[in-house]
């Protein structure tokens, strides 16, 4: 029997990845020894007071049934996540109608566009961008208007290159800072500015918090929910898989306006049964208890990328040290800088085993580059490092 695809998901781009995941499986198979650098995946093991809370939640009574919103465990996590909030940013959340705990904030992100795009609805997405911020608005049936973000404008927005027309058909824009791919951070006055030019928009500003520990130096990362008036018309998105690592937990949530969390809350409420307790359980021990293993995190993957930026600037694929997230974000070097960030992605692969993530993965803006995870020990950067000299030198 023929099977046929909605239309919704005809109209998604290739998600990229899969095909560089089956590029590295055929790698594999034929006997290459692969360093994965191409999936933000923490390789760090969690805290171990959060993985022995998890042990003893799983002989709590009662911690296998559905999880239900007005029980302990589950008001103890927004109760926390509340706390976490206010102490890191000095913003009050009503743990009971302004913060929802999600299975990842990747489901969020894609429910939030599913709750309130109707078809054919324009959503304003940077590019690049994290891909869920443009698929999610692209299988909800809405249709994207992409704000490039340049190099030259430090990978921030320029709203008034948005047709006014645009704007007011718009009823969703994401934003996410520090930024997945590019590495850029912004300051609070960015963040005034778009609450300054939204306010009378109509449009939701959604913002993707997801690395707001991993920042070097003395800088810190914001919240836009610092900025005055933002809770009108912004939510703001936040996870434990990168600053606990704990990424196969499936542990996000969502802060920010209530009626629009009540939307996304509405619209899980047909999909899911929100989150095992246990993982609430251990969740809620990662955000009370002590800080200290965030702190070590941020200075082991400052140590990889210093090592590893050191290593790419001495063999001639120059870039600068990113000041935030675990990533680094480079231009297709000279010898091979006309090929699209697929075919050079593929063609590392094929002749060192390095594997990265092509631009374009990011949308049509991150043509031109690849990006690096550091979620690789340095020994095997050092490997990979090799690798990429001798096939750098090899083309000149
Ligand atoms: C910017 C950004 N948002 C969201 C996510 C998804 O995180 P989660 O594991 O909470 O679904 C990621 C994961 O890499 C990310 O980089």
């Amino acid at each position: 029997m023929p099977m046929h695809e909605a239309n919704r998901m005809l109209r998604l781009p290739p998600y990229l990845f899969t095909i560089v995941d089956n590029w590295k499986r055929e790698v594999r198979a034929q006997g290459m020894d692969v360093i994965d650098f191409s999936m933000g995946n923490p390789d760090f093991e969690p805290p171990p007071h959060v993985t022995a809370a998890l042990r003893e939640a799983l002989k709590m009574k009662g911690i296998h049934k559905y999880s239900k919103w007005d029980e302990e465990i589950e008001r103890n996590l927004r109760r926390a996540i509340s706390k976490w909030y206010f102490e890191r940013f000095a913003v009050e959340l009503d743990p009971d109608k302004e913060v929802l705990p999600l299975i990842g904030s990747k489901e969020g992100i894609a429910h939030l566009s599913l709750a309130f795009l109707n078809n054919d609805d324009l959503a304003l997405v940077p590019s690049p961008a994290y891909p869920v911020h443009f698929n999610g608005v692209i299988m909800a049936g809405g249709i994207l208007y992409n704000i490039p973000l340049k190099e030259e404008n430090h990978y921030l927005p320029d709203f008034s290159t948005i047709p006014r027309e645009t704007t007011r058909l718009s009823k969703l824009m994401f934003l996410s800072y520090p930024h997945n791919p590019t590495t850029a951070t912004c300051d609070l006055e960015f963040f005034q500015k778009t609450i300054h030019w939204g306010q009378d928009k109509n449009i939701i500003v959604a913002h993707d918090l997801t690395y707001s520990d991993i920042v070097f130096g003395a800088k810190k990362a914001h919240s836009l929910l610092e900025v005055k008036g933002s809770r009108k018309f912004c939510i703001e998105f936040h996870t434990l898989s990168k600053s606990y690592s704990m990424p196969g937990w499936r542990l996000g949530f969502v802060v920010g306006n209530r009626d629009i969390l009540a939307s996304i809350a509405k619209t899980k409420s047909y999909v899911d049964f929100g989150i095992f307790r246990a993982i609430q359980y251990a969740a809620t021990a990662a955000l009370t208890g002590p800080q200290g293993y965030v702190k070590n995190l941020v200075t082991a993957y400052k140590k990889r990328i210093d090592y590893f930026i050191d290593g790419m600037n001495r063999i001639g694929w120059k870039s600068k040290k990113p000041s935030a997230t675990f990533y680094s974000w480079h231009r297709i070097p000279q010898p091979y800088h006309q090929l699209t960030s697929m075919e050079f992605t593929e063609i590392l692969m094929r002749e060192t085993g390095v594997a990265v993530a092509p631009g374009t993965g990011f949308g049509e803006q991150g043509e031109g580059y690849v990006r690096f995870a550091m979620v690789v020990p340095e020994a095997r950067m050092k490997v990979a490092l090799e690798r990429i000299q001798k096939f750098l030198t090899q083309k000149v």
